[in-house]
């Protein structure tokens, strides 16, 4: 059983000051009859709830694009570090958004988040090879050996096999990387096998999407069509 105001804003309908002026103004049914009272216990398994006439079917299914600033670990929960969540709107707080995949705490840019386990382990999944794309300050200049390196796919300091991926040297000490995989520190790691420390980080693409205007720690709800070319359709 849960609070009907709680049900109508994880279904979507609204924010809870746009929820209580719907129950308000009696746009909302439970069971076929009309229902103001925000307070009063439904069961969404068992009984039909109705926005306009509509029926309501629960959690409504969110993707969202941060514009992730540096110092928060991506994780749910932590005990004592700033977490992305905090970054995120309150009101959708309880829609149960997850990230995909992870930056680390120091790295800024693009991260996703979603509320649809389907789609969040689809894009996680070692066999998508979702191309990212980050542009990298390091020490040193990256060169043609280090392109072909790249191109071949790297062997890591601790021996670990990276796939092909595309390293784009912009000018003395900075570099866009395009990655199909998510190895811990992958591109740092990568950038430190070829002796060139990585000193600032930022994810700018993931698949069709890329940051656009969005300003640093900011969040934005994909567009539908946006989420049909992450998957591909
Ligand atoms: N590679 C890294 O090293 N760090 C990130 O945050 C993302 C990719």
């Amino acid at each position: 059983m849960e609070r009907l105001d709680k049900f109508l804003c994880d279904s979507g309908a609204g924010t809870r000051s746009q929820v209580k002026a719907i129950l308000k103004a009696g746009r909302v049914t439970v069971d076929g009859a009309a229902e103001k009272d925000g307070s009063r216990k439904i069961d969404p398994q068992t009984q039909i709830v109705t926005l306009d006439g509509e029926a309501l079917g629960g959690k409504r299914r969110l993707v969202v694009m941060l514009n992730k600033p540096a110092g928060f670990v991506t994780a749910t929960e932590d005990a004592r570090q700033r977490t992305v969540m905090e970054l995120l709107p309150k009101e959708w707080v309880h829609l149960d958004l997850k990230p995909v995949g992870r930056l680390d705490k120091d790295t800024e840019g693009l991260l996703l988040f979603t509320n649809d386990g389907d789609l969040l382990h689809r894009l996680i999944s070692p066999k998508q090879e979702v191309p990212k794309v980050y542009y990298a300050r390091h020490e040193g200049q990256a060169g043609d050996a280090d392109v072909a390196a790249f191109a071949k796919g790297l062997t890591l300091r601790d021996g670990t096999v990276c796939r092909p991926a595309m390293l784009e040297p912009l000018g003395p000490g900075e570099s866009l990387i395009t990655v199909c995989e998510g190895k811990y520190h992958q591109v740092r790691r990568m950038m430190a096998s070829r002796d060139m420390t990585v000193t600032y980080l930022e994810r700018r693409q993931e698949g069709p999407l890329s940051l656009g205007d969005l300003p640093r720690g900011q969040a934005r709800e994909l567009k539908l069509e946006e989420i049909l070319t992450l998957e591909g359709k």
